[in-house]
């Protein structure tokens, strides 16, 4: 910015003149979009002075005291990890290895057919909302289906716009079940039966954001039935391993089955609640493949530069979740 002081009518009066440079803008069109409702609570909270307040909005730990709480088991890794002197290096495409099968282990069990026949191919991803946008474009160049994905109603907000970008048409199924506060299982198996053959349907593994509500695992079960029998391709959001039952391996028991049932899929994990790791973006994408040559041609696409962004990711948190 330029600025001049000129004297008009005889007084100098200070005028700040903006540069021709600045005039005009290309982003003149950039509408403000609509306040945020979750952090809009947030703002609420910080304003009320009531001292048994508590804050509804983004979901994080916190202490007695109402601060952040970071999870002893992170403390200690990170001191373990202080000692060892890391280097900075770049990490290979992929992520960190120790990362990325630890990642998958998780979820689909150390003795799962995936870990034991090396099916999968998994990438770190930045937190889950990274590796949905992975997910999204991997299966942008690869689907071989129509390019619609279904998703749940309601589902996380961020779900439309993260499939839209990728040039999908996002479509809904039932789900919630306001009369009931519960799943809609009728809904939801009408609808499934409905949807055409190779579309992509977008399945929250456990703690379904926003409702809370899961099916239990006989309807899983028939979902995944049902999904196999209308050969519609599923990708499982987990971004709440354990956060459900509080037990990992019942949260993740609707991949379990659904790999149970033959199904190939792929996973996005979030590692920002289970871990409390909210703002170090520590998340993992997988295709399970169906053979080892299969997964090994598709972990060299999903490292394509165009679409991991890897790079960037913060190693630190990666190694504090794969130390032992
Ligand atoms: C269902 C679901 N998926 C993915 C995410 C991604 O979270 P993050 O990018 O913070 O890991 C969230 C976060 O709220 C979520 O609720």
């Amino acid at each position: 910015m330029s600025s001049i002081t000129f004297s008009l009518r005889n007084q100098a009066l200070p005028v700040v003149i903006m540069s021709r440079r600045l005039s005009s803008s290309w982003f003149a069109n950039v509408e403000m979009g609509p306040p945020d409702a979750i952090l809009g609570i947030t703002e609420a909270y910080k304003k009320d002075d009531n001292p048994k307040k508590v804050n509804l909005g983004v979901g994080a730990y916190r202490n007695d005291q109402g601060k952040p709480h970071v999870l002893p088991c992170v403390i200690k890794a990170e001191e373990k990890l202080s000692q060892l002197n890391l280097d900075k290096e770049y990490l290979p495409i992929s992520g960190l290895a120790d990362f990325t099968s630890s990642a998958a282990k998780l979820a689909f069990g150390e003795k799962s057919q995936v870990i034991v026949q090396k099916l999968n191919s998994t990438v770190q991803g930045i937190s889950g909302t990274g590796s949905l946008t992975i997910g999204a474009y991997f299966l942008r160049d690869f689907h071989q289906g129509p390019k619609d994905i279904y998703q749940p109603t309601p589902t996380w907000g961020n779900h439309v716009p993260i499939f839209k970008r990728a040039g999908f048409n996002v479509k809904q199924y039932r789900y919630y079940d306001p009369k009931t506060c519960g799943f809609d299982f009728s809904g939801a198996l009408q609808d499934i039966a409905k949807i055409p053959e190779k579309s992509i349907i977008l399945l929250h593994a456990c703690a379904h954001n926003p409702t809370g509500v899961d099916p239990k695992l006989d309807q899983w079960k028939e979902m995944s039935a049902l999904i196999k029998s209308r050969n519609l391709f599923p990708f499982f959001d987990m971004a709440y391993q354990g956060f459900a039952t509080g037990d990992i391996d019942r949260d993740a028991a609707a991949v379990r089955q659904f790999i149970d049932d033959g199904h190939q899929m792929v996973l996005s994990q979030s590692f920002a609640k289970n871990m409390g790791l909210y703002g170090e973006r520590a998340g993992a994408f997988t295709v399970v493949g169906s053979s080892q040559e299969e997964a090994a041609r598709i972990i060299e696409k999903e490292q394509a530069k165009e679409i991991s962004p890897n790079d960037d990711d913060d190693q630190q948190q990666l190694r504090v979740l794969s130390v032992d």
